[in-house]
């Protein structure tokens, strides 16, 4: 039976490549502007190759050789969400030039006609007419498409992250596998034995779990600020003029701590810093670290984000982070493909899975 080979467009860190990856999927290229992805995306997954290439500049046909011999071809992307975010529409999206990224996924869909098409990106997408066009072209060059809006927490990602996913096949209907847990995960449960470091300090072991420094006034803020809480917990001399205004009461969760019994909020590129969002450890006094921030997005603990020689910035890991597909959710983009291949009699998923699993966490550690 037939293997799974994939194109990862827009590949980031690999968050997506590496939960595929672990079902069995042979990510044979990740395609990104981004150089600082090439360490994450091949260092951590076997065969992976990057391609620093703008998706706009991509032809069909060098996509066609980056796929590998397999029978069953998958392309995979999650383009920028940040044009289609609730806030980005405010301002007009389509002086930007990466709303068009997603008709580029399509041409290229189209110029290499693999069997299954997956994408992933902010639920808000789902209503805008770009992604309508994105649907309407699989659908009329003969893919059956499902989308739905999830639930990451259901798919074993400790983190309330929503996600619009996309599945499109030549060969039929196709879904999401069912949600994979009915408990969600915690805080705790994910990041409560990692090792207690201050602010702005770094783990001798681990230089990725670093956390921001905080400044005098900010450090006071979080020594104020309760689990789940938010700046109204503070003493009055804490509070910043913004905070007051009509604009600072909308976003109470600036400045908030994370709770150790609750799955965390959504991780973002901006997710280091404690004045970002809810962002704030539990119980330390500290933004989380880069560490416990991957480790929400469900990527294993030994996933390396840059060699050790080189010279990445702070806001370059968090970016990587904040921005993946969580791997769990990958996972189950994988678990889906392959339920999907067998129901059609096109290919079964490999025997083991958990050996696949090994050789992946083998590479990383
Ligand atoms: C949401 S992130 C992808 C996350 C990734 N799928 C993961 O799971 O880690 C979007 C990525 O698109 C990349 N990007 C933006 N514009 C691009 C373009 N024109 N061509 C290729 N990559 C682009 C960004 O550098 C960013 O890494």
């Amino acid at each position: 039976m037939a293997g799974v080979t994939c194109v990862d467009l827009f590949c980031g860190a690999g968050g997506l490549t590496h939960g595929l990856v672990l079902e069995g999927i042979d990510v044979t290229a990740g395609i990104d502007v981004d150089p600082a992805c090439r360490y994450p995306l091949e260092e951590n997954n076997r065969g992976a190759r990057f391609l620093k290439k703008d998706v706009r500049e991509l032809e069909g046909k060098e996509l066609d050789s980056l796929f590998g011999e397999s029978e069953i071809r998958l392309l995979a992307g999650c383009a920028p969400c940040q044009p289609f975010s609730t806030y980005a529409q405010r301002y007009d999206i389509k002086r930007d030039h990466k709303w068009g990224l997603l008709y580029e996924f399509s041409r290229l869909a189209e110029a290499t006609s693999p069997d299954i098409v997956t994408m992933e990106n902010v639920p808000s997408l789902a209503k805008n007419e770009v992604f309508l066009d994105f649907v309407k072209e699989l659908e009329r060059v003969g893919y059956r498409t499902h989308h739905e809006i999830v639930d990451c927490s259901k798919y074993g990602v400790p983190q309330t992250r929503r996600r619009l996913v996309l599945l499109a096949s030549r060969y039929g209907d196709i879904r999401l596998i069912p949600p994979t847990t009915t408990e969600p995960g915690t805080v705790r449960d994910v990041i409560g034995h990692l090792p207690e470091i201050k602010a702005g300090e770094a783990w001798p072991e681990d230089p990725l779990h670093t956390a921001s420094s905080l400044s005098d006034i900010n450090l006071q803020r979080i020594r104020a600020s309760k689990p789940g809480g938010s700046w109204k917990d503070w003493p009055e001399y804490l509070v910043a003029a913004c905070h007051r205004s009509k604009t600072g009461r909308t976003y109470p969760s600036v400045y908030g701590r994370m709770e150790w019994e609750k799955p965390s909020p959504t991780m973002t590129t901006q997710c280091h810093g404690y004045g970002n969002g809810r962002f704030g450890h539990p119980s330390q006094d500290r933004a989380i670290s880069l560490r416990e921030a991957a480790i929400l997005q469900s990527f294993p603990e030994s996933y390396k984000f840059a060699a050790c020689h080189e010279d990445v910035s702070f806001s370059t890991l968090a970016r990587l982070i904040g921005n993946a597909v969580p791997v769990e959710l990958g996972r189950a983009v994988g678990k889906s493909v392959w339920a999907h291949l067998e129901s059609v009699g096109k290919a079964h998923a490999p025997v083991s899975r958990d050996h696949e699993h090994q050789n992946a966490q083998a590479i990383v550690s």
